[in-house]
């Protein structure tokens, strides 16, 4: 510690002034004693004044140079954080302000000066940005839900690999869905905590890849082809073996004269059984026989001739294979039991698959993980979106399963961390609205900070200068609760040092 100034001025619950002796800098720490108590603050505003420059004063004072400029002086304000106990714990509430008198000195915190917070679970994934001392971030709130919000290159993904690593050293899974398969897969390869899953090795829903049909041939007919898939897995991909499935829904044209007729009214009426996702692993894609069945589908379906033509041709030029879906070594389920069931955090490199089958992919994981979180409770997962603009904001296919996390995943211990460039229009109000922890440095939309100071305190920040890799802090991540600045460590190996044995 170091003294660097005394009490000035007026002080409050809120702010204190202080004459500045040594160098200090905004965000710094300050520990303001009294002789009554101890006070944690961080320095928000500074500035120079010069009595022989007062713009207000009719004298002009006369003088050389050194004179005139050792009449100037430098205040600076800090925001306090709260007031130390007897043991030097933090307490963040200030009942009474620091008295400004013959004994209230500032001290500047360095590196290796501890000030003890009740943090149930300290992680640490950097500094503070002037002193070195690290940044303490308590990962009991994760599943409070996380945003991490700034321009291109500011760093965070790069945060959010420290935060996944830091929280898998406390027992905290990530599931981590890499948009791009850049930002983490190839970090976290290697790494034996993490197992990375590539979206080819994965087996969409029926209708994702419905949906990714049609897209091709025009969303028009996204029935039509939702239909044509599940009869396609019905019939085990055999065109001859569809007739009971669409008898079954009342769709054969004369379904009388069928010879199944009596066997489906032998059952109970209406009653169609699907297998299910696991048993679609077994079936063959081929788009031959897809084709057929889309075929008989739509004209079940009393789609004109022309209609069906061009539904076929665009999905002729569309270059799409069926053929891709064979030999998938998971479902999504299964993908969420790996992850729930092990030990280990999973990246899911999106980066081959149309977005149709992202979305697909994502939903019906988190749906599947969802369920078992449930049913087996216990568990601390995090789920990780990055570039969240495509899955959080409002309108897509994914943002209402995030919205259900976002709204009861606490409960049972299942926090989102999601990172975009903006804040309002990236994600929806329904999961805005649920985050209690942003990280947010310089922003791409200025009036995103109002929008945020709905959630967690922004008060006094200054975004403008801030370098690749410094955040502000505020929220429940933050013990100190106001926003602080944190500077990234520039490794992941750091995270792991740093949270060694702590
Ligand atoms: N604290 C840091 N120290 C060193 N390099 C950093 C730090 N934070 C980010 N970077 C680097 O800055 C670049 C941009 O970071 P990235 O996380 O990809 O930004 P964003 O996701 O916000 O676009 C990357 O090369 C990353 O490694
Ligand atoms: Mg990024």
């Amino acid at each position: 510690m170091k003294l660097v100034g005394t009490l000035v001025g007026k002080s409050g619950t809120r702010y204190v002034t202080f004459r500045v002796f040594e160098e200090v800098n905004v965000n710094d720490l300050v520990l303001i004693e009294n002789s009554k108590r101890r006070f944690l603050g961080v320095v928000r505003w500074i500035s120079h004044v010069n009595i022989a420059k007062n713009q207000y004063s009719p004298f002009i004072v006369q003088g050389d140079e050194e004179t005139i400029d050792a009449l100037g002086y430098m205040n600076a304000s800090a925001e306090l954080l709260g007031v130390l106990d007897e043991e030097g714990r933090l307490i963040p509430r200030i009942t009474i302000p620091p008295i400004v008198g013959s004994k209230s000195d500032i001290y500047l915190l360095e590196e290796g000066d501890e000030i003890l917070v009740n943090v149930s679970q300290p992680v640490y994934i950097g500094v503070y940005s002037s002193s070195s001392r690290l940044f303490q971030l308590d990962a009991s709130y994760v599943n409070y839900h996380i945003a991490v919000v700034g321009t291109t290159g500011t760093g965070k993904s790069h945060l959010v690999r420290l935060l996944a690593k830091a929280f898998s050293l406390k027992d905290i899974k990530s599931i981590i869905f890499d948009h791009t398969g850049q930002d983490y897969a190839p970090f976290f390869k290697e790494d034996s905590a993490f197992r990375v899953i590539e979206d080819r090795e994965v087996l969409p829903s029926p209708a994702g890849i419905a949906s990714v049909i049609a897209n091709e041939v025009g969303n028009e007919y996204a029935e039509d082809i939702e239909i044509s898939i599940y009869a396609y897995l019905a019939s085990g991909g055999n065109p001859g073996e569809t007739a009971e499935f669409f008898e079954a829904l009342g769709l054969m044209e004369d379904y009388r004269k069928s010879k199944k007729y009596s066997l489906i009214q032998n059952r109970k009426p209406g009653k169609i059984e699907i297998a299910g996702p696991e048993e679609f692993k077994n079936i063959e894609w081929r788009n031959e026989e897809y084709l057929e069945i889309l075929r008989y589908t739509m004209a079940l379906l009393a789609r004109r001739n022309t209609t069906i033509a061009k539904v076929i041709m665009r999905y002729l030029i569309s270059g799409l294979d069926l053929a891709k879906f064979n030999g998938r070594k998971y479902t999504p389920k299964e993908v969420a039991e790996l992850l729930v069931n092990g030990d280990k955090s999973l990246v899911l490199d999106l980066s081959n698959e149309p977005m149709a089958i992202k979305w697909s992919l994502l939903k019906d994981t988190i749906k599947f993980l969802w369920k078992k979180v449930q049913d087996k409770g216990g568990d601390r997962i995090v789920i990780v979106v990055d570039e969240a603009q495509n899955y959080a904001s409002a309108g897509t296919p994914t943002a209402s399963i995030l919205e259900e996390i976002a709204r009861r995943g606490r409960k049972f211990g299942v926090g989102l961390i999601l990172a975009s460039q903006r804040w309002v229009t990236d994600l929806s109000t329904g999961i805005r609205n649920n985050i209690n922890t942003v990280f947010f440095s310089q922003l791409a939309v200025e009036s995103d900070i109002a929008e945020i100071s709905k959630v967690v305190a922004t008060e006094n920040v200054d975004l403008s200068s801030l370098d690749k890799g410094y955040f502000y802090v505020s929220g429940l991540l933050n013990p100190m609760r106001k926003p602080l600045l944190l500077h990234t460590f520039p490794t992941v190996e750091e995270v792991v040092k740093a949270n060694a044995g702590r």
